[in-house]
């Protein structure tokens, strides 16, 4: 019952190359694996259209969408392949270090290439080096998450939320 760990936070993974094959879909299986060097891992089902762009070029970008962007990442995660791109309100731009592009409205971009991948059971982890980012200034003030930008987070099926304002503080 993998219910049982949410809520948890949703994602967007842009895969493959603009201008030739690009594929977005919506991931909440992510994971930082690893602080210095910054190293995350994805759960990608190999029935994914973007697993095929993933193992393809080796790279790919994760990145942050806030409440904003929630009809887009509905959309990334119950559509199957490019075809989608069309009714997402996105714009991809280069990224700063990797071939595939990154999402303009997006929170953060984190680029990310391949080091290593493994099969358990109906998904492939595929652990990745950050290689480089970019993020909205408004979104990360003082190196921390300013929750009223919107990140979402995703509780099941079509139900997605924000977080509360309310911090606690531990003395
Ligand atoms: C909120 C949400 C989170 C999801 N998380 C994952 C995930 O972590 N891993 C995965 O393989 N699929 C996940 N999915 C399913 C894929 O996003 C979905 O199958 C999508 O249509 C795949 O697109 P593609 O075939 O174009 O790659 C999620 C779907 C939703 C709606």
């Amino acid at each position: 019952m993998h219910g049982l760990l949410y809520p948890m936070r949703t994602y967007l993974v842009v895969s493959g190359r603009l201008g030739d094959e690009v594929d977005v879909m919506a991931a909440d299986w992510i994971t930082i694996v690893s602080a210095k060097p910054f190293i995350i891992a994805v759960a990608v089902a190999p029935t994914r259209y973007t697993f095929k762009l993933i193992k393809r070029f080796g790279e790919f970008v994760v990145s942050v969408p806030s409440i904003d962007m929630v009809r887009d990442v509905w959309v990334a995660g119950s559509e199957h392949g490019p075809q989608k791109i069309a009714r997402m309100r996105i714009t991809f731009e280069k990224a700063r270090s990797i071939g595939t592009p990154v999402i303009r409205e997006a929170l953060a971009n984190l680029e990310c290439r391949v080091v290593g991948e493994h099969s358990y059971g109906d998904h492939v982890l595929f652990v990745a080096s950050v290689v480089d980012y970019s993020y909205r200034e408004d979104a990360f003030r003082d190196s921390k998450p300013n929750l009223s930008a919107g990140f979402l987070a995703h509780i099941a099926y079509s139900e997605f939320t924000v977080f509360s304002s309310s911090i606690v503080r531990v003395e």
